[in-house]
């Protein structure tokens, strides 16, 4: 009798974290600012043309910095996952292209879109970014200054980052990450947007 009371009581705590949980997320979503983007055309009343590129870099910092875009740009080998940005379980690793480990490349479980019934996510082309576009960890500023160093981002000058951003599926995947996913915050539409306005106001970077 007295452990199946304590399991009960147990099971009963786990609930009320649970709820808490929920609670404390929801709650977080409907922060002001969170989910949404201000769009480019906000920004036109800072007239320095050097403080309006850095003002619309760090509202796409929001998205950049966002966990949907994070967890495949993270600075060690292994992706992470959730919100919360925990590592990747099972452990898999980057492997020499992106796509894994042989013999557990990603798409051994990732399939060419996203699964909701198990809640694995999927893409054609799914995989890891490559260790020098690495965000996580580093501020705004210095995740400004390495997306524009073409040594580090692919070799991309602006026009093929906006490019990217606004037509490769990995990217485009951030806004539509399946059933119980976060999507990054505003549109996709949206963010591409903030990065032609940056790219054509000088694409300064915010100092700090
Ligand atoms: C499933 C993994 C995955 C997700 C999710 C993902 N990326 Fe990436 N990202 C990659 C890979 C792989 C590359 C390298 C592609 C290449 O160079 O052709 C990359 C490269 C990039 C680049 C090129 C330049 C650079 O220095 O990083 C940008 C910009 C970028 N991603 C933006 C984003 C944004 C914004 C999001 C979220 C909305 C996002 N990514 C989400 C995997 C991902
Ligand atoms: C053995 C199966 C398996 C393999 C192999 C695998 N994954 Fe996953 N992955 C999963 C499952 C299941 C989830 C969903 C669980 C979750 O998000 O909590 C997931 C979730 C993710 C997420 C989380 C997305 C988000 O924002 O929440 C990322 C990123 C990811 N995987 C990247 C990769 C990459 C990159 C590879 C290859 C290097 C890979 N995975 C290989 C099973 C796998």
């Amino acid at each position: 009798m007295r452990p199946l009371l304590l399991s009960a009581a147990a099971g009963l705590a786990l609930c009320l974290a649970g709820t808490a949980l929920t609670l404390a997320q929801s709650a977080n979503q409907a922060q002001p600012g969170g989910a949404t983007l201000r769009p480019a055309a906000s920004f036109s009343n800072i007239a320095n043309q050097r403080d309006r590129s850095v003002a619309l870099f760090n509202e796409m910092g929001k998205v950049l910095t966002h966990p949907r875009c994070m967890n495949c740009h993270p600075v060690s080998d292994r992706p992470r996952q959730g919100d919360i940005r925990k590592p990747h379980e099972p452990l898999v690793v980057r492997g020499k292209d992106g796509h894994g480990a042989p013999g557990l490349h990603c798409t051994t479980c990732h399939g060419k879109q996203n699964y909701d019934p198990a809640g694995i996510p999927g893409d054609g082309h799914w995989a890891l970014a490559p260790a020098s576009m690495a965000w996580e960890g580093k501020t705004v500023a210095q995740i400004c200054e390495q997306l524009k160093d073409q040594n580090r981002n692919g070799s991309r000058d602006l026009a093929a980052l906006v490019k990217h951003v606004t037509t490769d599926t990995l990217v485009l995947w951030g806004w539509k990450p399946g059933k119980g996913r976060q999507p990054a915050p505003g549109t996709a539409a949206e963010f591409g947007a903030l990065m032609q306005a940056w790219a054509d106001t000088g694409a300064a970077c915010p100092a700090s």
